[in-house]
């Protein structure tokens, strides 16, 4: 007589594996180091399958199946490397990009976004997409720390789920429909979540955005110190990042300290002298531009302080950052 377990033995790409009953198939595919590219899933959510990325092959099924939400089974096959997969996330990521505009140079998720990665590594070389991209609204105040990119959402619901799974307020939701569907909050009231500096670590993607950190550095000039927090009696463990001991993101809910004065509602000023916001050291060296955008100011100040960089690269950028 078999014996009843919970186990469930099941083969990815040939490689076989046991896992407990009820475990996706991502994570079986994990445990054996066995990659799926993902955007919308995450291990502390339900999972809803809505960016497709994760399509692979099983074995008696006829269609390819989202690996984030199909559970193991007993004797499964699944094949995660096929041609029809890979043509499969090819196309994924083209529909991905018809739209996303090419902010990744001035992006403040350039060089830590799934995204750029996953391109990379799974996508299709060009794009054989020659018309005018779709456009949509940028720099959208959620609130006095959040600002949204609306052009680089990809819509994975990651963080309307945050709000309404881990939260609980509910704050974020998709609003209308369609290829019109955007991300907003309720009434476009500001958000209140204390939780909302968690917003900008679930976005795959540059499209939220802390006010604090905006435009004022690149993830490989950061360092990283796992630290608990002091804000709350809870003590969250966090990752707060910093650049020459100066404090960029708060790594945990956002209570980080405010923004600097104006930093990114500026109007438009001819030279000032820098305050040298990303920098520990004081600095009182001159700016001499002109600057359209608070944020392509924030930009000129932390360049200006670092004298090697040229005058060009700087007038690209601010280029970069009023499109
Ligand atoms: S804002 Fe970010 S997390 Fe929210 S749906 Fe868009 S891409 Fe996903
Ligand atoms: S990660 Fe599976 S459908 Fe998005």
């Amino acid at each position: 007589m078999a014996v009843a377990t919970d186990q469930v033995t099941l083969t990815v790409d040939g490689v076989s594996v046991t896992v407990p009953k009820g475990t996706l198939i991502l994570d079986a595919a994990k445990k054996v180091g066995i990659d799926i590219p993902i955007f919308c899933s995450h291990s502390k959510m339900e999972p809803v399958a809505v960016c497709r990325m994760c399509l692979i092959e099983v074995e008696k099924m006829p269609k390819l199946q989202p690996a984030c939400a199909v559970y193991v089974a007993e004797g499964m096959v699944v094949r995660t490397r096929t041609e029809k997969v890979e043509e499969h996330q090819k196309g994924v990521l083209e529909f991905l990009l018809i739209n996303h505009p090419l902010d990744c140079p001035i992006c403040d998720k350039g060089g830590e976004c799934p995204l750029q990665d996953q391109t990379f590594q799974y996508g299709p070389g060009a794009s054989r997409y020659d018309f005018q991209k779709a456009h949509f609204d940028k720099a959208v105040p959620l609130s006095d720390r959040i600002v949204l990119d609306r052009e680089r959402c990809i819509l994975c619901w990651r963080c309307t789920r945050f709000t309404e799974e881990i939260s609980g307020e509910r704050e974020l939701a998709l609003i209308k429909r369609g290829v019109h569907t955007i991300i907003g909050t309720f009434n476009d009231e500001p958000a209140q979540s204390p939780y909302q500096g968690n917003w900008t670590e679930i976005c795959p993607v540059g499209a939220l955005t802390s006010r604090q950190y905006r435009f004022i550095s690149r993830p490989w000039d950061l360092d990283r110190a796992p630290r608990i927090c002091p804000g709350c009696a809870i003590s969250w463990r966090r990752s707060p990042t910093r650049r020459r001991s100066a404090k960029l993101r708060p790594g945990c809910s956002g209570r980080g300290p405010a923004p600097p004065a104006g930093l990114h509602r500026g109007r438009p000023t001819k030279s000032s002298t820098c305050s040298s916001v990303s920098s520990a050291r004081s600095c009182s060296r001159p700016t001499s531009t002109i600057a359209s955008r608070g944020s392509t100011r924030a930009i000129r100040r932390t360049w200006a302080c670092r004298s090697p960089i040229s005058n060009a690269v700087i007038t690209w950028l601010s280029w970069v950052g009023r499109r």
